[in-house]
């Protein structure tokens, strides 16, 4: 990210990548104002405002003389999809868009850009099929999710600011998402394929997905829908295979798809998340001038598992 100064809103930035972004644009000389339903506190370039993510209040002015508004909130989609569960994750991605969009009609000077994250959940379940970002939304229930996330995006007039969305693939960190999980039962022989394996993983490490917030509020050609995903989306079973292979740990028999949702029901998790196939393109990325850092797995996992 290229050094200077202003002010960064990341709604919803008190999570897994909201913690990366800051300290990428802390260091490259940005002061950082998260939004959070934490109690609101200081430190350094750092400011956490408290807001609800739903109702108009006083953190509304921290949006003046901002340069972006990037937008994380939501409730993690890491739990049982049940009725009551999905209704908040909708209703808090929603509801943040529409709280934000107040605030922002409102603003004496609002940021240039906003930039708003949404999934590749979007696509719903594909199969090999190769999705690019004008590929049909799907029509199971994240899906819904995410058109509802994405359609109160879109359906907000401020016609003076550059939008972008981000659909973000499974991104791959140290301290949260997924990965760590995964690895714990690699490094216990437990690193089998889910279900069949053959369901594709559009994975991303969270160092590219910081490069990709930073070049969308950078670059002013940076405008409209991208997937944020590495070039070479894999199978579960090789995302298995190259996991064991940087873990050092021998094959393990793939894991039925019905112990894949007992056990994920047990964790307190959703085994369709393990389960789903979504081959995404990062075409469109690459052709906006993107150079990832980790384009292969076996990098970013090399990566990131050698420093644990
Ligand atoms: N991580 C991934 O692999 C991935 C993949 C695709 C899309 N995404 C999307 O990217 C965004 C950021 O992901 P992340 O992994 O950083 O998520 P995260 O760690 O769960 O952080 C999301 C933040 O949203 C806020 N939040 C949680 N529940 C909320 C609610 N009911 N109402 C309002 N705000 C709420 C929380 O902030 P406070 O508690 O401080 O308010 C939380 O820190 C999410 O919208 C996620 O769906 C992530």
């Amino acid at each position: 990210m290229s050094n200077t100064s202003g002010k960064i809103i990341l709604a919803g930035g008190s999570g897994f990548i909201g913690q990366a972004l800051t300290a990428a644009f802390l260091s490259a000389g940005y002061s950082v104002v998260v939004l959070s339903r934490q109690p609101g506190s200081v430190s350094g370039n750092r400011m956490l405002v408290q807001w609800d993510g739903r109702t108009s209040g006083t953190w509304e002015q921290a949006l003046n003389g901002a340069s972006a508004l990037i937008n994380l909130s939501g409730r993690s989609v890491n739990c049982p999809h049940t009725a009551k569960n999905l209704l908040e994750i909708r209703d808090s991605r929603t509801g943040s868009v529409q709280a934000l969009a107040s605030a922002m009609a409102r603003a004496s000077k609002p940021p240039q850009v906003w930039i708003q994250a949404s999934a590749i959940g979007f696509y719903g379940d594909t199969g090999d099929r190769l999705n690019s970002e004008t590929s049909p939304p799907g029509a199971d229930s994240l899906a819904s999710v995410c058109q509802d996330w994405e359609g109160a995006f879109n359906a907000v007039q401020l016609s003076a600011t550059r939008r972008v969305i981000l659909r973000l693939g499974f991104v791959l960190g140290r301290n949260g998402g997924a990965l760590p999980i995964l690895m714990r039962m690699t490094r216990c022989f437990l690193g089998g394929a889910a279900g069949s394996g053959r369901q594709y993983v559009s994975w991303i490490h969270l160092a590219d997905v910081v490069g990709a917030f930073a070049q969308a509020v950078q670059q002013p050609a940076f405008s409209g829908t991208y997937n944020v995903v590495a070039p070479e989306p894999v199978t579960n079973r090789d995302f298995m295979r190259v996991l064991r292979q940087v873990l050092h740990r021998p094959w393990s028999p793939p894991a039925p798809a019905l112990a894949v949702r007992w056990g994920a029901r047990l964790m307190g998790s959703e085994g369709s998340l393990a389960l789903v196939s979504q081959r995404c393109s990062a075409q469109k990325l690459l052709d906006a001038g993107f150079s990832f850092q980790f384009p292969r797995l076996d990098m970013a996992l090399g990566n990131l598992c050698r420093s644990i």
